[in-house]
């Protein structure tokens, strides 16, 4: 077991392959507006999501989750502070290689499925794999074994619409699969779900991490969802307030 860091500003690119973290944010800091009015959402948060882990960040509402969530996904770029996802410093891509890390290297979950209504089940699964020019064939099996793998193979034609909740949350759970992505980003994905079925949404990504080692950084506000994560990492007002290595025991100790 290796001692600790709590920042990373020594971090290196090579030194980040392997078993080092996949993720690591030192020092971000991020604002909306500016002047009196600014909203300072994230005041210099650095900590790191272990490799094969299931991370969950917690806070309460406006703690700053998705403002973080969005700058660790390359979907926004922090005020200050680095980000490096599997040693690439995300500062150093263009808005091209953004798009290509966020195609190639990361599923994203939202609280509001964002499933297209028009599409049946297995198309929304293949969207991810269209953009990758994936030929149709090959989509279109790989997105019934996705569908397999999260519990709804008797459902691959059925339209967002004619699904519960829970159903059109495990779609949106193998589109975030579909490119065999390193790092699977959730925000509140039980959010708009009942408890039992939340927690059988937080189940099948605790199994996707175990099964497929893919690591996975969840925002939640659910206490009772908590207890399913590897390592908890809590925001306060745009700070951290855990903890640094004992926030959570490792998966299997
Ligand atoms: N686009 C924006 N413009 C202005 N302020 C924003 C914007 N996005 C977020 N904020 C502010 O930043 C702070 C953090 O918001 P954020 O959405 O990250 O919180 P959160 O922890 O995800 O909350 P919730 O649990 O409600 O989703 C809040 O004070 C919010 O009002
Ligand atoms: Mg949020």
């Amino acid at each position: 077991m290796t001692a600790h860091r709590p920042t990373t500003a020594t971090a290196t690119a090579a030194g980040q392959e392997g078993d080092g973290p996949i993720v690591v944010v030192d020092d971000v800091r991020h604002s909306f507006g500016s002047g009196a009015q600014a909203v300072h959402a994230l005041r210099g948060v650095s900590f790191e999501v272990r490799r094969g882990e299931l991370t969950a960040l917690r806070g309460r509402s406006g703690s700053g989750k998705t403002t973080l969530l969005n700058l660790v996904g390359g979907l926004d770029t922090p005020a200050a502070g680095r980000i490096t996802l599997d040693g690439t410093d995300l500062a150093s891509l263009d808005e091209a290689g953004l798009l290509a890390l966020r195609r190639d290297r990361i599923g994203f979950v939202f609280q509001s499925f964002g499933l297209i209504p028009v599409l049946s089940a297995a198309e929304n699964v293949g969207i991810p794999m269209r953009l990758r020019r994936v030929p149709a064939r090959e989509r279109e099996e790989r997105a019934r074994t996705l569908l397999a793998l999260v519990g709804l193979a008797d459902h691959a034609e059925q339209r967002p619409g004619e699904l519960s909740g829970g159903q059109q949350q495990r779609v949106a759970v193998a589109r975030a699969l579909a490119n065999d992505p390193d790092l699977i980003i959730a925000d509140e994905p039980t959010g708009q779900l009942d408890l039992e079925t939340g927690r059988s949404i937080m189940e099948l990504l605790r199994a996707v991490v175990r099964g497929k080692g893919v690591t996975i950084l969840v925002a939640t506000h659910d206490p009772n969802l908590i207890e399913l994560a590897d390592r908890v990492v809590e925001l306060r007002d745009g700070r951290i307030v855990t903890p640094g290595p004992d926030a959570a025991p490792p998966a299997g100790a």
